[in-house]
């Protein structure tokens, strides 16, 4: 009885579930989806990375149903890869989202090995990370984006809730080779656009 009421305990104080969440992230009712997060004040001010976006491979770390990905596809990427931990939300956007050019995997970000996954491509042009660097385990965060920039050829994209701005994430972007290029002010956290320095 103890035992399970500590390892209840700790289960609950855990940043994320290596299994994913079961329950859906995305409030969309035209699509069927009944979560906490409306996908219209998600998708505010995208726009702005379409020039970034053309005829790129793209991949998304932590992408939840996908909704974000859809709304890219008018700036004619190549290929758009989104993948999250959550197999209920994986399974959601390959049900939704059926476009060629769209890919959905889980994967877990938390676990070192994630990266020797065959799922993923040798090398994407686009990186992004939005809304998701802070849901990782403290010790793992950097080292799992230095682990994705090592796959990015041109651009890095992303976006830290403001209470989460002090984070990381952008010195690791500039230790990797990435320079700032471009941030797009929006409610819900800045996109910040990084360019791989050439050399
Ligand atoms: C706040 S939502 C952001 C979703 C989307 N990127 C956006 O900006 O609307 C965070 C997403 O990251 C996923 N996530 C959390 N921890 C993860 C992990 N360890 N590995 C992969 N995905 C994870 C969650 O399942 C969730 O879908």
């Amino acid at each position: 009885m103890l035992r399970r009421m500590v390892d209840m305990v700790a289960t609950r104080r855990r940043p994320s579930r290596p299994s994913g969440s079961n329950r859906t992230y995305y409030n969309a009712p035209h699509l069927g989806l009944d979560g906490h997060m409306d996908y219209r004040s998600r998708i505010v001010g995208f726009e702005a990375l379409y020039p970034y976006l053309a005829g790129q491979s793209v991949l998304d770390l932590g992408c939840a149903e996908g909704l974000i990905l859809d709304h890219l596809l008018p700036a004619g990427p190549a290929s758009i890869h989104g993948v999250d931990n959550s197999q209920h939300r994986i399974e959601a956007a390959r049900r939704l989202f059926t476009d060629p050019r769209l890919r959905f995997d889980v994967a877990d970000l938390n676990d070192p090995t994630c990266f020797q996954s065959s799922s993923f491509a040798a090398r994407y042009d686009v990186v992004m990370i939005l809304g998701v660097y802070q849901h990782l385990l403290a010790e793992r965060r950097a080292q799992m984006l230095a682990e994705a920039l090592a796959r990015c050829g041109s651009t890095f994209i992303l976006r830290l809730p403001r209470i989460h701005a002090d984070l990381d994430a952008g010195a690791v972007a500039q230790h990797a080779g990435f320079a700032p290029k471009a941030r797009f002010e929006r409610p819900g956290g800045d996109l910040q656009v990084f360019a791989r320095a050439p050399g």
